[in-house]
Formats: C-alpha cells, sequence, structure tokens
C-alpha cells in the first residue's frame, strides 16, 4: 500500500483525487480546511482515509502539523499539493495583503510541505522512491484579466517545483504540476451565473467544453507511479487544449 500526503480533500479536484486512490487501496493522509459531509462520507468508507483538519494558510501551525503527521506516519512516497484559493480582482485594487493571503494559500503552503516532505526523506538517506505532484493552472503560464493575484501564486509554484526536480533529481525524488484549464469542480454553478465570462471560457476551449472533475486524477495517479519515472520537472495541461493556441 502506497501511503502518501494530499492537500484539499473536501470538494472538488482534491476530493477526486483522493476517492480515487482510496479506491484504489492508497493510505491517504489528506489535509482540508474543514471537515464536511465529503470527509465525513470517506473516514466512513475507507480504513484507509487519515483526516487532519488544517488551514495551510496559517504558516507556524502547518510546520507543527506536517512535523507531526510525518512522525506519526512510515514510508510515506508521495505529497499531492492541491489545496488553493482563487481570486479575482484587477491588479490596481490590489495591495499587499492581497497578494500575501493568494501567496499564503496556495504557494507558501505547498512550500512547506514540501521542503519539510523532502527533510524526512533526508532523513532516510533519499532511499524512498518519491513523487511530488502540485497543482497548479493554466493561468500563470498564460495572461488573464482580473486575475495577476492567483496568477503570481501559480507561477510560483511551478517554478518552484522545476527547481526542486532539478535539486533532487539525483535523490529518488521527482516533481511535475498537473495544470487545470476551467474543471467543473465547486465554482462552476457560480462562474455559470456570468453567462459572457462563461461563453467565452466554453468558446475559447478548442474541446468546446469545461472538464469533468474526474478527468484530473488519471494523470495525477500516473504521476504517482512507475510509468512516469523518466518525467521530471514538467507542467502537464489538462486542459481541453486551452493552451495549445
Ligand atoms: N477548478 C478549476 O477549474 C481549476 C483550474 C485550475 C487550477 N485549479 C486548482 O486546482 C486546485 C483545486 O481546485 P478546486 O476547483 O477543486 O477547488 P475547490 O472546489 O474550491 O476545493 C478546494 C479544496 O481545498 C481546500 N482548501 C482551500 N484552501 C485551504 C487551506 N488554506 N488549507 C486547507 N485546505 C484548503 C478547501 O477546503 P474548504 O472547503 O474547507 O475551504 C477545499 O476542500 C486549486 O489549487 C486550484 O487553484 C482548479
Amino acid at each position: 500500500m502506497k501511503t502518501g500526503i494530499l492537500t484539499g480533500v473536501g470538494n472538488g479536484i482534491g476530493l477526486s483525487i483522493c476517492k480515487n486512490l482510496l479506491k484504489k487501496r492508497y493510505k491517504v493522509i489528506g489535509i482540508s480546511k474543514s471537515s464536511n459531509s465529503n470527509i465525513i462520507d470517506l473516514k466512513k468508507k475507507y480504513k484507509n482515509f487519515v483526516f487532519i483538519k488544517l488551514d495551510l494558510s496559517k504558516k507556524k501551525l502547518t510546520e507543527t502539523k506536517i512535523q507531526n503527521i510525518l512522525t506519526n506516519h512510515k514510508n510515506i512516497t508521495f505529497l499531492i499539493n492541491n489545496a488553493g484559493i482563487r481570486y479575482r480582482k484587477n491588479s490596481i485594487n490590489s495591495n499587499f495583503r492581497t497578494y500575501q493571503k493568494v501567496l499564503d494559500n496556495n504557494f507558501f503552503s505547498a512550500a512547506i510541505l514540501s521542503n519539510a516532505y523532502i527533510k524526512y526523506l533526508s532523513y532516510k538517506n533519499f532511499t524512498l522512491k518519491s513523487s511530488i505532484v502540485n497543482i497548479t493552472s493554466i493561468v500563470g503560464p498564460r495572461g488573464f484579466a482580473d486575475l495577476s493575484n492567483y496568477a503570481s501564486s501559480k507561477g510560483a509554484l511551478e517554478y518552484f517545483s522545476k527547481s526542486l526536480a532539478v535539486e533532487y533529481a539525483k535523490k529518488n525524488i521527482r516533481v511535475n504540476c498537473v495544470a487545470p484549464g476551467f474543471i467543473k469542480s465547486s465554482y462552476h454553478e457560480n462562474f455559470k451565473k456570468n453567462s459572457t465570462l462563461y461563453d467565452w471560457t466554453v468558446n475559447r476551449t478548442p474541446m468546446n467544453r469545461w472538464g469533468e472533475i474526474d478527468e484530473i486524477y488519471p494523470l495525477v495517479e500516473f504521476l504517482l507511479s512507475k510509468g512516469s519515472s523518466y518525467i521530471t520537472g514538467n507542467t502537464i495541461y489538462v486542459d481541453g487544449g486551452w493552451t495549445a493556441q
């Protein structure tokens, strides 16, 4: 049984990845800001699920909790940094605090967990073959209006990942990013209310639709598996062709 940590398991893409890994008998230590009925169901249904309630934007608390997790669980071979917030605000109305909030949630959280995890692997002399998967976005590699906060956080995460990949390539650690396009997670229904913006996203996507929530998981599992043993430092898009244009 492979054991690993996955963040943002309460909803959306993280919940889908979590359910699918649990079905395939991975042991998942799932972190999320709050508990909800999805988490309660997962706890009831799967013995191989451990839930940790933690707001990852709280940096000190995150440093302490990740140490506890790494001390209490043996042979952790993967880390999936999925938790994130999205934030629409034009740049001239954004200030230091706005950027700080999005970076705390989307970037520093992943950086703290990744570095603690790599330190844990170093104590094992890097003998465990490990995979870190970071969920980034098409926002960052491509520019979008009103998303400079979000783009900065996802851009930071993507380039952090590439550096880690190179730094630890000889140490049995692979680091990759999965970059979704528009996926029908929790914000899909709300987004649809702005029909002009919604129609633009559909028409601009070569496949002419938003992605399903379960269309992210297969690539994530592949990046954890032996089949991807020579892949590191990459960003792979799951975006219906958006970035190909
Ligand atoms: N959906 C898309 O179209 C899309 C596109 C590109 C990239 N992404 C990225 O994919 C990831 C998942 O997105 P999603 O659409 O599935 O989001 P979602 O439906 O909003 O779910 C996000 C999950 O992460 C948790 N979370 C958020 N901030 C957290 C924090 N500070 N500490 C702990 N848990 C936290 C949330 O917990 P609570 O429910 O308790 O808040 C929730 O369970 C994000 O990183 C997002 O940027 C999504």
